[in-house]
């Protein structure tokens, strides 16, 4: 439909998409034609971008008016993972976790973004790597300790005030394990959301040997009760999306472009005409 926007990941069969309800199959009680709505796609049966697109009932939810079409895409896969990785690591959204320490790696990028945030929710102390140029952003948005990657400090990752990671969020690819084992706490754990092949290997050897400090990979796995929460936090103003761009439809090989090139701040949005 005109308002159906949707964002993306070049490496996964997911996809975001927010818009208004267009119609609704047999057996959909929920929803309503004109509902404004966020949907995560299974690719499998048809991607969003698109004018209109198939969305199942189970992860739909609806967005008030308050929350755009572009900030609601942004959420199911990015803050998807951001969220179940953080879990991952031990972090509480209702007040009960303990004050881990987190580090985000490319907490500028569409997934760290919402990572930083999440984490400050849940009361972590947050450490960050991002580029100079996105310093003050990540800062802005909760991160306690901000590093530049493109320093030989950034690289080394390590926390300023001498912090151990309870947890990484691992956010960007071209760091492995090494970097991470002499930076963790005694339980720590690197949630990898983009494992290589030989990252498979390590987090399997971990599990085996039941490391105590170790590499896990992890894969979204589609829920609507996150869904619905995370978007009940862009409502409450307690969670943003940033937006690195906006793409129309006809130019949506830009937009990916973008994407693979690796350098956004935020997510990068399609949007439909209308
Ligand atoms: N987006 C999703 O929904 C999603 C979901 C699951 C998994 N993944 C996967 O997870 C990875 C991250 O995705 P993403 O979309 O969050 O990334 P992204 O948006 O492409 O990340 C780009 C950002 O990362 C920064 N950056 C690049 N290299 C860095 C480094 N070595 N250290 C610190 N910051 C660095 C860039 O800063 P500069 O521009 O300053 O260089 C840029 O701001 C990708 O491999 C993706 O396929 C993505
Ligand atoms: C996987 O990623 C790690 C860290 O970036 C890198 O050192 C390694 O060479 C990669 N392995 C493969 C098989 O791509
Ligand atoms: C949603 O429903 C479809 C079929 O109706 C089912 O295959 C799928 O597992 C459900 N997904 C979730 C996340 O509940
Ligand atoms: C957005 O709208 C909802 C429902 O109308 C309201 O409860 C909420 O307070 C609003 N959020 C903000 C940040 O204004």
């Amino acid at each position: 439909n005109p308002a159906s926007i949707s964002t993306m990941d070049v490496h996964s069969p997911l996809t975001d998409v927010a818009g208004v309800v267009a119609g609704v199959g047999p057996g959909v009680n929920d929803f309503a034609v004109g509902d404004q709505v966020v949907a995560m796609l299974n690719s499998m049966n048809g991607g969003g971008l698109a004018e209109y697109a198939v969305a199942a009932a189970n992860l739909t939810v609806k967005r008030t008016p308050n929350v755009s079409a572009a900030e609601g895409a942004g959420l199911p896969i990015a803050a998807g993972t951001a969220l179940q990785a953080l879990r991952s690591i031990g972090a509480k959204f209702d007040g009960t976790g303990e004050p881990l320490n987190v580090l985000v790696t490319a907490a500028s990028g569409g997934v760290g973004l919402y990572a930083v945030q999440l984490a400050k929710l849940a009361n972590l102390h947050v450490t960050a790597t991002c580029g100079a140029r996105n310093a003050e952003l990540v800062r802005g948005l909760g991160a306690d300790e901000v590093l530049d990657y493109r320093t030989p400090e950034g690289a080394a990752m390590r926390s300023p005030s001498g912090r151990r990671y309870d947890g990484v969020v691992h956010c960007t690819v071209g760091v492995g394990w090494p970097a991470f084992e002499p930076l963790m706490a005694p339980r720590g754990k690197v949630v990898d959301i983009t494992p290589n092949f030989s990252a498979m290997l390590t987090s399997a050897l971990h599990a085996v040997t039941l490391r105590r400090k170790r590499l896990v990979p992890l894969l979204l796995s589609p829920n609507k009760a996150d869904l619905e929460f995370l978007v009940g936090l862009v409502e409450e103003g307690k969670l943003r999306t940033v937006v690195d761009s906006r793409f129309p439809l006809g130019d949506a090989a830009k937009a990916w472009q973008k994407s693979i090139d690796g350098h956004a701040t935020g997510k990068i949005v399609v949007e439909m005409e209308g």
